[in-house]
């Protein structure tokens, strides 16, 4: 019998795939950085029994119409908002995503984030390199303290709790808004529920790890940011769609707002000329969350067994639409 056919859309490391070569006759895109053709992987995708993608590849109805004999799409994130479920779910084609792994190593670049933001270390360490440190001065980039602070997560999920459990350790009081009531982080961490308007009021640090649906795109926008504090901090590490872009540019350059880190952007890779990045109060970073060698190494292993896994009929570890 011929083994099924799987398409990975980037080279990932050889070893993570070679326990699908066992069952499959696996095809990697060559190159590590320039994604895949859309007119390529529609045709791969026509005789492919599995995809495995990237979150820089978008799944939609007209690739699935055309995509017969496939069975799984295996996605290299914890996020799936590049893949149309409900169009995947009708034709009985699963989807799998790589949660947890990524978690700690997320929160932890979250964290980093914030306090990058909130310290002023990219700017300190630019300018101490372009050798513009003459004198010790009282004032020289003083930021602003996070010990002590009000950190409000909006999403409270596996990474908005590591987040938080990252908070208790400076000491920082923990809002969050979710769609539901997290009882374990306010009986762990001390966490406080709040709704959303009163999580920006109030919080000195605004830290967005909420999935990209359709009530959270545009979410932070013109309005939400006129209500935050004008020493807030806001910080984004799930998509770059929750955010009005435009809106965010007028905050941070009218000093509605005092800073922001972001991970995600609207568009990805952002372009350089991009005014967010023209502005000395954004930490701009290229979508790296879960960006250590030891969990991307993790998360291709386990997008892997996600494939195996149903192309041997079995159930995967990670299914988003069982
Ligand atoms: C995810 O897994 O969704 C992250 O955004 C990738 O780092």
């Amino acid at each position: 019998m011929e083994k099924p056919y799987v398409f990975i859309t980037r080279k990932v490391p050889e070893e993570t795939v070679k326990p699908l070569e066992d069952i499959a006759t696996v095809h990697m895109w060559s190159s590590e950085e320039e994604p895949v053709p859309p007119d390529v992987l529609l045709e791969e995708a026509k005789h492919a029994d599995a995809l495995y993608t990237m979150l820089s590849e978008r799944i939609d109805d007209s690739l699935l119409e055309q995509a017969d004999n496939l069975k799984v799409i295996a996605n290299l994130a914890v996020g799936y908002d590049n893949i149309d479920i409900s169009a995947a779910t009708k034709r009985g084609i699963a989807v799998c995503n790589t949660p947890d792994i990524l978690s700690d190593t997320t929160a932890d670049l979250t964290f980093s984030l914030l306090m990058a933001t909130a310290r002023r270390i990219v700017e300190a360490a630019q300018y101490i390199k372009n050798d513009q440190w003459k004198n010790w001065s009282p004032l020289l980039m003083a930021g602003t303290d996070i010990h002590h602070k009000t950190i409000g997560i909006v999403g409270m999920g596996r990474i908005g709790s590591a987040v938080a459990k990252r908070a208790t350790g400076f000491d920082m009081e923990i809002l969050y808004h979710n769609r539901s009531r997290k009882r374990e982080v306010e009986d762990q961490l001390g966490a406080t529920y709040a709704s959303f308007d009163q999580l920006i009021q109030k919080s000195d640090y605004v830290v967005c790890l909420a999935p990209l649906t359709d009530e959270t795109r545009d979410m932070f926008n013109q309005e939400t940011f006129s209500k935050m504090k004008s020493s807030a901090i806001f910080i984004n590490a799930s998509r770059g769609q929750v955010v009005d872009e435009t809106a965010l540019y007028e905050a941070l350059s009218n000093q509605v707002i005092a800073a922001a880190g972001l991970d995600v952007f609207r568009e990805e890779p952002i372009a350089s000329d991009h005014p967010l990045l023209g502005l000395d109060n954004v930490v701009a970073l290229p979508h790296i969350g879960s960006a250590s060698l030891e969990t991307r190494y993790g998360m291709a292993n386990l997008a892997s067994r996600n494939i195996a896994a149903v192309l041997s009929g079995r159930t995967p570890e990670a299914i988003v639409n069982d």
